[in-house]
């Protein structure tokens, strides 16, 4: 058997929206995990330079920030050619990069609908189809390359407010498996995390104030009566980008503390 199953020990990593949140997380994770280079995209520069001074100082691997806007294809290109003029091959995509706005269907703009699938659906899958090529250069049988979406649990459940959201990571999960088994030949795994509740900056607004009444009603609600954290987060991305999950493909893995459940 393997000495480490969950070692990322010279793997170069690509985590969208790593600035913050739950793609800081498992760029830590990665991190501490032994990875050579993770790179963080935002478009808040002084966000990515704060976590990568951070993340260096926790690890030997490298952390490179680079500003990106992924709200257009014109953003997933750019970035696309960063990532190639530095790197000749890639081990793990994480598509995390995303949005939540409030979508009820009789106030919902059809801006808002755009603004949320083209970040949270269309760059990710065109992100992923443009570096398909690195992603398969090092992958072998016994050790392939990953591809993460973030999904939601969201799209499990049922929260008309949130309409447009719901859908697109709904739509995410669906093309983890179409893309997990038109990529397979090329030694890439595609598996989805859908998160429930975790502390970002996303869902700042909730927990910020602790003794809110309505932030003890979501703890008492989640079977797990708390919400997630980054030891969570990176738990779970490192088990499946490492030695240890390699066989995962084509599969959504619902870490919600049971959220999903409740509805
Ligand atoms: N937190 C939760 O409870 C939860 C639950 C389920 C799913 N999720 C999913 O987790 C993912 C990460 O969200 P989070 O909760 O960690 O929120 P977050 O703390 O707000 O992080 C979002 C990250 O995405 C970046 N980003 C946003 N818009 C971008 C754009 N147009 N181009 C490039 N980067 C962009 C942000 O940086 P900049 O703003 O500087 O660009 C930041 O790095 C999302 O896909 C979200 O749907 C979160």
């Amino acid at each position: 058997m393997e000495k480490n199953l969950y070692s990322m020990k010279g793997k170069v990593c690509l985590i969208t929206g790593g600035s913050t949140g739950l793609g800081s997380y498992i760029a830590h994770g990665f991190l501490a995990a032994g990875a050579s280079r993770v790179y963080i995209t935002a478009r808040s520069k002084d966000n990515l330079v704060k976590k990568k001074n951070e993340l260096e100082k926790i690890s030997d691997g490298e952390c490179i920030a680079i500003k990106s806007d992924l709200s257009s294809l014109d953003g997933v290109h750019k970035l696309v050619s960063e990532i190639r003029a530095r790197e000749q091959h890639i081990d793990v995509l994480v598509n995390n990069a995303g949005i939540g706005l409030g979508t009820p269907i009789k106030t919902m703009k059809v801006e808002d609908w755009d603004r949320t699938m083209e970040l949270n659906t269309k760059s990710p899958i065109f992100l992923t189809q443009a570096l398909l090529d690195m992603l398969s250069k090092n992958a072998t049988l016994e050790n392939p390359s990953r591809v993460i979406f973030i999904s939601s649990v969201a799209a499990s459940i049922v929260v008309p407010s949130v309409l447009a959201y719901s859908a697109s990571k709904k739509m995410l999960e669906h093309l983890t498996t179409q893309l997990a088994l038109a990529v397979s030949d090329d030694f890439i795994r595609v598996n989805a995390i859908a998160p429930g509740r975790f502390y970002s900056e996303m869902t700042r607004r909730a927990w910020q104030d602790p003794n809110a009444e309505s932030f003890k009603a979501e703890l008492k609600k989640i079977p797990a009566h708390r919400y997630g954290d980054e030891n969570d987060m990176a738990g779970v991305a490192v088990m499946l980008c490492s030695r240890a999950g390699a066989y995962f493909h084509g599969e959504t893995l619902n870490l919600d503390g049971g959220y999903r459940l409740t509805f």
